[in-house]
């Protein structure tokens, strides 16, 4: 069977490695440089190693691509382009269409189509199929599943293999192909009733998790201004055996999902007249924790920062990544900056970033640790500066939330 997977990112790229075991896959990309990468057998993505591409490879069961004419022959396609927000913070589904186009335009035998982008519920029924439909050259009738991500890119206990996939296809027979697929390489498929089931299941998990860090958030606020410690409190109430769960404040969050997915679902909840209010605050409050840090620095640093040199330390948006998507570390820059602050940042994970490269991890007057990758010695971060605020609580000694 041959399988193209649309999107050679973090989603893409890890189930191109996992179906490569058991598929012919065609990884389809409109971004060369990555194909041509892929191509010469180098992984550009945390959690997939370059040698299991070169096995695939070698075996003629992986090619990356940009051809649309590569796909004209599959059995069945997956889509994992990105879906970001908006300037305006709207849902973005540009680069669906631009994949409803190719598969379109390329493909005119039925195939099994299954979205794994993240989006609002009806996006399978009421955009991909429609839009495939209006870029097919012929009346060809496709299948239609699916079945959201949830790889949490890094992480070591859950990956493909072990975590529960939600499915759901547009037909009995689309459903019953999807579980045929991905029971090859997933250990639990969980069927639900519709696919607006399990694109809201995908956005109501990440909502979750965006309001309770929102929540512990505002506590770390809280704790401060009654000086208490928020880490001990929240040690204290996760003593508590059920009903609770511990979430860790941050200076924001970021990546792809938790500051994105939850204005997906604010969005089709306003288009039907509920107002999301309580995710749009969790929101506001998350964007705002870079502002709360920025000033709890410049309050311990004689009220202001000018002309202090600050080093950020780790602007990926979580440890051990490469990826800065929606990094918190962003908008704390841009608040020591607006302060008169000369800022630099130290990530050796990321490398360069915004057309600015790492800078050494010493001489600074003030850190901020917004991001701590295991690489990175705590001795070394409290050595850097005369001034460490960490947001993560994982150093000792230090000032922090
Ligand atoms: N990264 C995660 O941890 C994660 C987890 C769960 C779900 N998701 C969701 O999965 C989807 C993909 O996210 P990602 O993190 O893999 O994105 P990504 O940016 O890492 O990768 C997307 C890839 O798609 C390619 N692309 C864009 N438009 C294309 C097009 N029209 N045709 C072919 N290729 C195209 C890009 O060049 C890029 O290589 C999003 O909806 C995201 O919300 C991501």
């Amino acid at each position: 069977m041959k399988v193209v997977i649309i999107g050679q990112g973090y989603v893409g790229l890890t189930i191109s490695a996992f179906a490569g075991e058991f598929f012919e896959v065609i990884g389809f990309d409109n971004n060369q440089k990555i194909v041509n990468q892929l191509n010469s057998g180098i992984s550009h993505i945390e959690g997939v190693e370059s040698v299991v591409l070169q096995k695939w490879i070698k075996a003629g069961r992986y090619q990356a691509t940009t051809r649309g004419s590569d796909i004209a022959d599959a059995h069945l396609v997956v889509i994992a382009v990105p879906t970001p927000l908006t300037k305006d913070r709207k849902p973005d589904l540009a680069f669906i269409d631009a994949a409803c186009k190719t598969i379109g335009e390329n493909i005119d035998k039925p195939v099994l189509v299954i979205n794994e982008s993240t989006s609002f519920p009806g996006t399978l029924r009421k955009f991909i199929k429609p839009a495939i439909e209006r870029y097919s050259t012929t009346a060809v009738e496709h299948l239609y599943a699916i079945s959201p991500e949830r790889v949490d890119p890094g992480r070591g206990d859950y990956n493909q293999k072990n975590t529960p996939r939600l499915y759901a296809g547009l037909t009995a027979e689309a459903s019953e192909k999807t579980r045929a697929f991905y029971s090859r390489f997933c250990d639990e498929l969980v069927e639900v009733s519709s696919p607006e089931v399990a694109e809201a299941a995908k956005l109501f998990e990440n909502t979750f998790r965006q309001v309770n860090i929102a929540l512990v958030n505002e506590f770390a606020q809280i704790a401060h201004s009654l000086g208490i410690s928020v880490y001990e409190t929240l040690d204290a109430a996760n003593t508590k055996p059920y009903g609770f769960m511990k979430f860790s404040p941050s200076a924001g969050v970021g990546g792809h999902c938790i500051p994105v997915d939850p204005t997906y679902l604010a969005a089709v909840a306003e288009e039907h007249g509920v107002p999301a209010t309580f995710i749009r605050r969790a929101n506001d409050v998350n964007l705002e924790m870079s502002r709360y840090v920025v000033e709890r620095v410049q309050a311990d640093n004689g009220g202001t920062l000018q002309d202090k040199s600050v080093l950020v330390v780790g602007v990926a948006y979580k440890p051990n990544v490469a990826d800065v998507r929606e990094t918190a570390a962003e908008l704390v820059i841009e608040h020591l900056r607006s302060r008169g602050a000369v800022v630099t940042w130290h990530d050796d994970v990321v490398g360069s970033w915004r057309g600015e490269i790492s800078a050494v991890l010493s001489g600074a007057d003030i850190a901020v640790v917004i991001t701590k990758h295991d690489s990175v010695a705590e001795k070394a971060i409290i050595a850097s500066a005369p001034y460490v605020f960490d947001t993560t609580g994982k150093i000792k000694g230090v000032k922090g939330l």
